[in-house]
């Protein structure tokens, strides 16, 4: 092929362009693989040196007869640990319903478990409101209530936020206002309509205490059995 000298220095000229700019294009995804593999070591180092935050610890509450329940009382045990209040117009009763349902699944080896609800509104759920809420379930559920500090106790120990909030503007106070006849109210008032912002986890502790995983809401109560069939069997 005979080309003009000119076209030809032209033509090397781009291929050597084309080999330049491939060989960059090559070294900047090389090098932002290579900060992926980093980032990942950086996480698999992370996941594998870093302890698990520290979930339960002491507390001392009253379950629903009166009684008082330690983290000593949990022991030997699975535990299935819910907070929240007895008011909670659908969240509370969703995740109390999905422990009842896990156990279910578990069947013969629900036994092995003990799901516990906490309240974090001890000033409306004392142990009488407890025991009537407990009772709607039908697992042997322990509802625990206490002081104030008791029941702050147990939130930090588990990492449970609540506070307090007021009714009036969502949906959830709404459904609770139609629910509470005020009429009835030993407090009258307003003092005792509010709401109560807390987290929603189930916490699954195990037979010695210790902290094993948590679940989120909407998972699948058999999701929980399985952990726990896991836990039993390895
Ligand atoms: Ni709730």
């Amino acid at each position: 092929m005979l080309l003009e000298p000119h076209i030809k220095r032209r033509l090397t000229r781009i291929a050597i362009g084309c080999v330049i700019g491939l060989a960059v294009a090559y070294g900047v995804v090389r090098y932002d693989m290579g900060k992926d593999e980093t980032r990942r070591a950086e996480m698999r180092d992370y996941a594998l040196n870093t302890p698990a935050p520290e979930i339960g610890g002491a507390f001392a509450l009253t379950n629903q007869s009166g009684q008082t329940v330690t983290e000593q009382n949990l022991l030997g045990k699975f535990a299935l640990i819910t907070f929240g209040f007895t008011f909670c117009p659908d969240v509370c009763p969703s995740r109390i319903q999905d422990m009842v349902l896990a156990m279910d699944v578990l069947g013969a080896d629900s036994t092995k478990v003990q799901p516990i609800f906490v309240t974090i509104d001890p000033a409306r759920d004392t142990v009488a409101q407890l025991k009537s809420y407990v009772g709607l379930y039908s697992a042997p559920l322990w509802g625990l209530t206490g002081t104030a500090a008791q029941v702050d106790q147990i939130a930090k120990a588990y990492k449970v936020y609540y506070a307090r909030s007021e009714a009036g503007d969502d949906d959830e106070a709404e459904k609770l206002a139609d629910r509470t006849d005020h009429a009835d109210s030993a407090v009258g008032g307003g003092d005792d309509d509010y709401m109560m912002d807390h987290t929603t986890l189930i916490y699954l502790m195990g037979p010695d205490g210790k902290f094993v995983t948590t679940f989120k809401e909407n998972t699948d109560p058999a999701e929980i059995a399985t952990a726990i069939r896991q836990k039993i069997q390895p």
